[in-house]
């Protein structure tokens, strides 16, 4: 069976002190989340050897990770750095990554087998912009992602990745996209995993939701057939509205 999960992507905010406050509190009302949720934080890079022994009873994420192998490859984090640490997913192919770094689908690929091949679990991001979605490509457009992305996988390290289905036009920008259009994709997305690796590899793939989801609107995304929780950007930088939607579970 999937998990429901909801992690929170901090991006590129917080200092240390503050990313401690929010652990902290998010430790405090943890007693409330439902014991089925998996929770996970997706902190930046410096915070992760620290947090590692302070974030308990949830995951911790990285954001981005090497498609390089260990090396001489200045500035560059590999995924078995990671794990080291006792990182155990991390988020990769965000459209900011895709877009303001210009990663290409090759790359995205890379770095999701280095990952996997690390231990780490996936948070495989993927999503249209607006333009595609006018001109009706959109769903080609995310096939294409996915099968790039994942296709070369076997479905054995399929187990080790969550989908994250972000619509570049809902990221942070307050737009989220409806119910039904987020179902209509995450409906999709599974029968093309089931098409490529089994319908049981399909049933057991998480497919999370990204993009302005909110205390207000996740009740009704995660009540959707296909949809199995939330990768959360501006609404983790809260402790209230963070705990708020992983207790978005019908
Ligand atoms: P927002 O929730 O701020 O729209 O960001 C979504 C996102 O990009 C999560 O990875």
């Amino acid at each position: 069976m999937r998990s429901q999960i909801v992690a929170g992507n901090w991006k590129s905010n917080l200092t240390f002190q503050e990313a401690k406050t929010l652990i902290a509190d998010l430790q405090d009302l943890k007693g409330s989340f439902p014991d089925d949720v998996k929770v996970a934080l997706a902190a930046p890079f410096p915070y992760l050897g620290a947090f590692a022994s302070e974030v308990k009873g949830m995951h911790l994420a990285a954001q981005n990770s090497s498609a390089h192998e260990m090396g001489a490859f200045t500035g560059e984090v590999h995924p078995e750095m990671l794990a080291s640490l006792g990182v155990d997913h991390v988020i990769i192919g965000h459209s900011e990554r895709r877009s303001f770094f210009n990663e290409s689908n090759e790359v995205v690929a890379d770095k999701v087998k280095r990952a996997v091949n690390a231990g780490l679990n996936v948070f495989f991001c993927c999503g249209e912009l607006l333009e595609h979605r006018e001109e009706e490509v959109h769903f080609d457009l995310v096939k294409e992602q996915i099968e790039t992305g994942l296709f070369d996988l076997d479905e054995t390290a399929m187990k080790q990745i969550v989908i994250a289905y972000e619509p570049v036009w809902a990221i942070g920008t307050g737009r989220t996209a409806s119910s039904e259009q987020a179902q209509e994709m995450h409906a999709a997305i599974r029968s093309w995993i089931a098409n490529e690796f089994s319908e049981a590899c399909a049933e057991n793939t998480s497919i999370l939701y990204g993009g302005s989801c909110k205390p207000s609107n996740a009740r009704e995304l995660f009540a959707q057939k296909d949809v199995d929780g939330g990768l959360i950007g501006g609404a983790s930088l809260s402790a209230k509205d963070f705990a708020a939607i992983i207790q978005s579970f019908a």
